[in-house]
């Protein structure tokens, strides 16, 4: 990923537009957009609406969702699924298909995901399937799922042999950010939705990473200009790397810096004890540790983003996953990994600040990282 060909900064008031032809979408970014009903103007008419959320979510912003949508849908439905990482299986899945065909819910029907990644990866998979496929809307609660998993298309579940194992690409119609959700969100997630806005700084803009270095106390204290630049920065970045790579063919595997690590640690942790952004926290400090042994990057640089994640309130060190072999449990958990070919691991490794590639690296050397990087 060549620094010369970073996305260009759009203005602070269009929405950001991912480019991909027929598919293509945009990214509203904005404080109380919840209350503005012409944001969900123009989708693709309907009789009925479902709204996916969680028991967490739906006390809190189902209302305001619901009232922006009456005027465009004339019956809306809601569905509110158990909150947490551990319920993003089949189970829980079977709870918005038993809802839309409980409701009778046609092959127009809208889904709309009201909350974070989970609900979101869910909603999108339901979408994706039911009836073979329905429009769905995004609209992310978590910072999380502002900058990341609401853009792009990735939808899934977990197996409890894998994270997200088990999905498909399917993009939104439209995804909505209102900032003002993010005031409700407790700081351990918050924390959690900085480590995906910080992981666009080493693998594609270095400036952004200046900005976060001198903006991310005002970041924590949620105030709401240096949040909308870092959701618009992320989401200009990302749908960059989408709009020339939706099915991960090859460039867009970089966006998934730290993760290799990360999922590890989830799935090694069991799903919901560290939270998805507190592995890739970890996951980048470990994955920059590896570029530098591999001569890719110098001490400074990973000196610098271990601080960065660390003042985020993130983890910087992973954990024991195995008291006799850790380092062979993350390599064992790690060949799961969806970038991994014929067994081989491949990681999403820094080549110069502001430049990711995604190589192998050797087992020896990958143990040696683990041993010095977790406990
Ligand atoms: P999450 O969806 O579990 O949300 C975190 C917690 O915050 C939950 O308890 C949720 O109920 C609560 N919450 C949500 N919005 C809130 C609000 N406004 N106020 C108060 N509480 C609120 O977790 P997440 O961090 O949003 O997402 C993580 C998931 O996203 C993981 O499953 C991960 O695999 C996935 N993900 C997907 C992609 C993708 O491209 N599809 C990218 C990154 C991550
Ligand atoms: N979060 C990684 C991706 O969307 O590709």
């Amino acid at each position: 990923m060549q620094a010369a060909t970073t996305p260009h900064l759009s203005s602070a008031t269009e929405p950001v537009c991912i480019d991909l032809g027929e598919r293509s979408y945009p990214i509203a970014i904005g404080a109380d957009l919840l209350l503005d009903a012409s944001q969900f103007a123009g989708l693709p008419s309907a009789s009925a609406a479902l709204i996916v959320s969680n028991t967490t979510v739906a006390p809190l912003y189902a209302q305001r969702l619901q009232a922006a949508l009456s005027a465009h849908y004339k019956t809306l439905h809601l569905v509110v699924l158990p909150d947490g990482e551990e319920h993003k299986n089949w189970q829980t899945l079977n709870l918005i298909f038993d809802a839309l065909l409980e409701h009778g819910c046609d092959r127009k029907t809208v889904l709309f995901a009201l909350g974070g990644g989970v609900v979101g990866d869910m909603t999108g998979f339901a979408a994706a399937s039911y009836m073979r496929g329905v429009p769905f809307v995004q609209v992310p609660t978590t910072l999380l799922a502002q900058v990341d998993s609401s853009v792009g298309g990735k939808t899934a579940i977990n197996h409890p042999l894998g994270k997200n194992m088990v999905g498909a690409f399917y993009q939104p119609q439209r995804v909505v950010c209102d900032l003002a959700t993010l005031d409700t969100l407790a700081p351990r997630e918050l924390s959690a939705g900085l480590a995906e806005v910080i992981k666009y700084g080493p693998i594609a803009d270095m400036v952004f990473m200046d900005w976060l270095e001198a903006n991310i106390d005002a970041l924590l204290a949620r105030e709401r200009t240096a949040l909308a630049h870092a959701v618009r920065r992320s989401c200009e970045i990302k749908a960059w790397v989408v709009g020339q790579d939706e099915r991960e063919s090859g460039l867009r595997a970089v966006l998934n810096f730290g993760h290799t690590f990360g999922h590890a640690i989830e799935a090694g942790m069991g799903y919901g004890a560290w939270l998805h952004g507190e592995g890739v926290g970890a996951g980048m400090v470990m994955a920059a540790e590896l570029s530098r042994r591999l001569g890719l990057v110098d001490a400074a640089f990973t000196e610098r983003l271990t601080a960065l994640i660390e003042r985020a309130g993130l983890p910087v060190r992973g954990p024991i996953l195995d008291a006799a072999d850790n380092a062979g449990r993350y390599l064992e958990l790690m060949r799961v990994d969806k970038k991994a070919e014929g067994g081989e691991i491949r990681f999403v490794l820094i080549d110069g600040p502001g430049q990711a590639v995604v190589r192998a690296a050797p087992d020896a050397l990958v143990r040696e990282v683990i041993d010095a990087c977790c406990g």
